[in-house]
């Protein structure tokens, strides 16, 4: 076991509910341990401009069940820098700390290794975004309240759609990986699922809205994860208005799927993997993201989990075409 005397802890990049009850699973966890836990607040901006405080487990009251993150975060231009990660560093070395825990998804990485790299800081990266896509854990903290937020807003949609016997494309986030359409398209029936992973061609989409009419379907619903090739859900009605003369509703969720407060799921996970990131530091790893795989706790290097794609599920996207007709 590696002897740790203090450890600094921040979230970075976009919010993710579970984020909260990440950093309180870490804060007592290494409080636990007989370790002196710091706050990073802002993530790498913060951290350059010195905004560092110590932590007690009462920090970290209250706040399990709450959407955000407490610690603030934000997307750093200067940390991309050289300079900057200089500067972040030489503020973890003022206040004698050579751990750090990362919250955050992969351009967070990026970061953290990079302060490994270039001043061998000790990171370990837990997987904290909505989007689901790092590879190495089955599932990332903020994805499973991101499912059920969206999926609510799409039952909500269907009453409406259906009243009126018209055809909705409903956008959701996800940058440029599809698993929060996929999860939302099955769980809320709908007739199309338009992924970054797949082609799906206008003529296609075309097509099947002719069939949905001819096998008796008087509404439908389409989501769009934000990346997908043909656009956004806005461009793609449009497209679909002009080529075919299709009339479409559009709904863009947009960050609504970035708050509220988190499953039990998500706790779960974040209460897990804040505990195994403090763990992994002790037995001396670095330079790692803990995740969770098959019941099991893993440890993916930095650059392994943002070089390596996490792919859709292959029988959820066959199981989607079957049930969608
Ligand atoms: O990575 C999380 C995410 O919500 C993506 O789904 C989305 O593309 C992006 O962040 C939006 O970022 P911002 O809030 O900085 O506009």
């Amino acid at each position: 076991m590696q002897k740790i005397k203090r450890l600094a802890i921040l979230t970075s990049g976009g919010d993710a509910p579970g984020m909260n009850a990440a950093i309180r699973a870490v804060v007592r966890t290494a409080i636990d341990e007989g370790i002196y836990v710091f706050g990073v607040y802002g993530g790498f901006e913060g951290l350059i401009e010195g905004e560092v405080m110590p932590m007690s487990r009462r920090s970290v009251s209250n706040i399990i069940q709450k959407g955000g993150t407490f610690l603030k975060t934000s997307r750093s231009e200067a940390f991309q820098h050289k300079a900057g990660r200089k500067r972040g560093a030489d503020v973890l070395k003022e206040w004698d700390i050579n751990d750090l825990v990362v919250i955050g998804g992969d351009g967070s990485f990026h970061g953290a290794h990079a302060l490994y790299d270039e001043h061998r800081i000790n990171v370990v990266g837990i997987p904290g975004t909505i989007d689901n896509d790092i590879y190495g854990t089955d599932l990332t903290i903020g994805y499973d309240t991101a499912v059920h937020t969206a999926l609510d807003s799409i039952d909500k949609i269907r009453d409406t759609a259906a009243s009126h016997d018209r055809i909705f494309l409903v956008e959701v986030m996800g940058r440029h990986a599809g698993f929060i359409a996929l999860e939302v398209g099955i769980c809320g029936g709908a007739e199309e699922i338009l992924v970054p992973e797949s082609d799906t061609s206008l003529e296609y989409l075309g097509e099947m809205i002719k069939t949905w009419s001819k096998a008796g379907k008087t509404s439908s619903l389409m989501v769009v994860a934000e990346g997908h090739k043909l656009g956004s859900a806005n461009e793609i009605a449009t497209k679909l208005k002009e080529n075919f003369n299709v009339g479409c509703h559009v709904c863009v969720l947009g960050h609504t799927q970035r708050g509220g407060s988190p499953t039990a799921s998500d706790r779960l996970l974040a209460s897990r993997l804040g505990y195994h990131a403090v763990h992994a530091l002790l037995k001396g790893k670095t330079d790692i993201m803990v995740g969770w795989s098959n019941n099991h706790v893993t440890y993916t290097s930095l650059p392994e989990s943002w070089e390596k794609k996490k792919p859709l599920d292959p029988e959820l996207l066959k199981i989607y075409r079957i049930l969608s007709t």
